[in-house]
């Protein structure tokens, strides 16, 4: 995220002396992407951030996939899942049930009313969308204020929690990469800049306003890294301080929010393709999101979109709002994912094709995630299924 912020008390001239009111020394921490290759940022710290006191496995569990054989699209409701779960025991962090994965991407859903532990992601970035709920995201870099629609982008191993706030529990589908996540590439100028075709702009990406510090003594913060063969582990380390410490810091990389409201969709006369709709990318999937627009005016335009096999990529949508126009009659509803894999040519639901001609307006919401690897499905993934949904095109035939 190659846009430059400063936040706190940070030296006029990098890796000089950074003094605290004492006179002693601030540590400086250099945050930084792909070796000393990438965005990076500069956090000036109180205590030794690599001082730890403790270390032990942190036994994750549910991590296990299958693959998606035999090969059918499928329907997954996630409400389901937390159906009659309490949510005021599940926090965002360790109560999230595994969906769908593969060695790029792991699809995960939550229902939380609990704040969470401290945690890192150390795999790759985060990208946690809040289909209901608000919470402050505390981070070593500042505090964000999340809200329904928000995508929290958490780069790879800042330290955090999650802190619901308001009546109801946070509902979050959380997309976790083993890669970086960033707005597309092709918005971007080569010196990062969002362009003018882009449906976003810096204004709607909103960092922290001010440095965090928190005190404490043997605090634990939990690590989920990279294991044997790819497998995903986890270990707890206990800081003697607390690992909000930082009193300034600057650069282009950290934490930051958009809310789905601000991407202004683009239509068109005919049908506009999904990379249309995108928002985000990580290494071998992209984030698109389909929002509430108007739609194809072309006199003989077809709003929904073609039957397509996308060959390259399995595709999963997250209906997350509105009343999705090509699925209707599929049983497909608010919380709803479904996955159509490659291999397979998916396409509107009976009758939607012909129901949507003339139609000038689309109220839905969905978060789609494509990936170019096959996806396995989650333990989750088998306690949620409709198991009816491969067969709902061939039923409403005729
Ligand atoms: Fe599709």
């Amino acid at each position: 995220m190659a846009y430059y912020r400063l936040l706190g008390e940070v030296p006029p001239k990098r890796h000089t002396q950074h003094r605290r009111p004492d006179g002693g020394l601030y540590y400086e921490e250099l945050m930084g992407e792909e070796g000393f290759s990438s965005d990076s940022s500069l956090l000036y710290h109180r205590f030794l951030p690599s001082a730890i006191g403790a270390a032990e496995p942190w036994e994750l569990t549910g991590q296990a996939t299958a693959p998606n054989h035999p090969l059918k699209p499928r329907h997954f409701r996630l409400p389901a899942l937390f159906a009659t779960v309490d949510s005021s025991t599940v926090d965002v962090v360790t109560g999230r049930r595994l969906l769908l994965g593969n060695a790029d991407v792991r699809l995960s859903y939550v229902v939380a009313g609990a704040p969470s532990p401290l945690y890192r992601n150390a795999i790759g970035d985060e990208c946690v969308y809040l289909e209901a709920g608000g919470a402050d995201v505390e981070t070593v870099f500042g505090r964000l204020s999340a809200r329904t629609g928000d995508y929290v982008l958490l780069p790879r191993a800042t330290t955090h929690r999650w802190v619901p706030t308001g009546d109801e529990p946070l509902r979050a589908y959380c997309i976790e990469a083993n890669s970086h996540i960033a707005p597309a590439r092709r918005y971007l100028s080569r010196f990062g800049q969002l362009l003018e075709h882009s449906p976003f702009c810096e204004r709607d990406l909103h960092g922290p306003s001010e440095p965090l510090v928190a005190e404490g003594t043997d605090v634990p913060v939990l690590v989920k890294h990279r294991g044997p063969a790819g497998a995903v582990v986890g270990t707890r380390y206990v800081y003697p301080d607390h690992p909000f410490d930082v009193v300034g810091w600057d650069g282009c990389l950290y934490p930051y929010t958009f809310n789905v409201s601000d991407f202004e969709p683009i239509t068109g006369r005919v049908h506009q393709p999904p990379p249309a709709h995108q928002v985000f990318e990580g290494n071998n999937f992209v984030v698109c999101n389909f929002v509430p627009r108007k739609v194809d005016y072309h006199p003989l335009s077809i709003p929904v979109p073609y039957y397509h096999s996308n060959v390259d990529s399995d595709e999963v949508m997250f209906y997350c709002g509105g009343d999705y126009e090509a699925r209707k009659g599929s049983g497909i509803t608010q919380g709803s994912v479904s996955l159509h894999p490659g291999g397979h040519s998916h396409g509107p639901q009976p009758g939607a094709y012909e129901r949507s001609v003339g139609v000038e307006f689309f109220d839905e919401l969905a978060v789609m995630v494509d990936t170019f690897r096959p996806l396995e499905l989650g333990e989750a993934a088998a306690e949620c299924e409709d198991e009816a949904y491969a067969w709902t095109w061939a039923r409403g035939r005729g």
